[in-house]
């Protein structure tokens, strides 16, 4: 059965790291509503979510993707690259010990989740602002022995490597070509994005189905006519914080 961890958006969201993104004001209100109605739709695609706590003083702390890496054999906890998110790992760690072995990454590493995009057995780290070699080699470390490569992958322009490119089917990725190269990914097939629309290569691919914002109704199309008719979801008031679907939940398998 697959599982999410999630978390409720904090009260201090409108505190949150911005690196890309002109500061906008956060309805703080319409991002908790918009947070429910993702988490319902994952309860609808039969995901069992275990929604934590709010953190009042940790502003992006709703985007638990980035604390950890899930996999069906373990979990890396990361060591986020921005200093005010460190403290979100740590309740993390203790809602997954329950599921699975951890390994933790320690300076100087830093990762994000937002950076690691797994496809089978290749797992692709982007080297960005947020996630460094040094966490690429202690991946390797954890992950090597089950039977996993790790194959780093350089971002620029965006926040995270899952702002340029997602999974949305077994065999095929969603991609912004002027954020990642497509080359990276040999052997799978690549749908671009509509160039108008930089944010819409994150969707959250769920089982078979796929999650994507109604926002993007250029590259939403572009999907649609290729057989991938996505269950839509509006989180755009967290898209102010530079958050996105993927950012949203801990997926795995349980
Ligand atoms: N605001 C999301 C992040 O910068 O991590």
């Amino acid at each position: 059965m697959l599982t999410a961890i999630t978390r409720h958006v904090s009260p201090a969201i409108d505190r949150c790291e911005l690196t890309h993104l002109e500061r906008n004001p956060i309805n703080l209100g319409r991002a908790r509503l918009q947070h429910r109605a993702y988490e319902h739709a994952l309860r609808d695609l039969g995901v069992k979510v275990y929604s934590l706590p709010e953190e009042p003083n940790l502003p992006d702390s709703v985007f638990v993707e980035d604390t950890a890496v899930v996999l069906d054999e373990c979990a890396v906890i990361t060591r986020p690259g921005a200093e005010s998110r460190l403290p979100e790992v740590e309740s993390i760690a203790q809602a997954l010990a329950p599921h699975r072995q951890l390994f933790s990454i320690l300076a100087p590493g830093t990762l994000d989740g937002g950076d690691v995009l797994k496809v089978g057995r290749m797992i692709y780290v982007g080297l960005s602002g947020r996630s460094n070699q040094a966490a690429i080699i202690q991946m390797r470390a954890f992950l090597n022995p089950f039977g996993y490569t790790i194959k780093s992958i350089r971002v620029s322009g965006c926040l995270h490597l899952k702002s340029a490119v997602t999974q949305v089917s077994i065999d095929t990725l969603l991609v912004n070509p002027a954020w990642v190269e497509a080359g990276n990914f040999p052997g799978l097939n690549i749908i671009e994005i509509d160039p108008s629309e930089s944010y819409a290569a994150n969707a959250l691919l769920v089982g078979e189905n796929v999650l994507y914002q109604p926002v993007y109704p250029r590259s939403l199309e572009r999907l649609e006519a290729l057989g991938i008719h996505p269950v839509l979801v509006d989180e755009s008031e967290l898209g102010k914080a530079e958050g996105a679907l993927t950012c949203c939940a801990l997926l795995f398998n349980n």
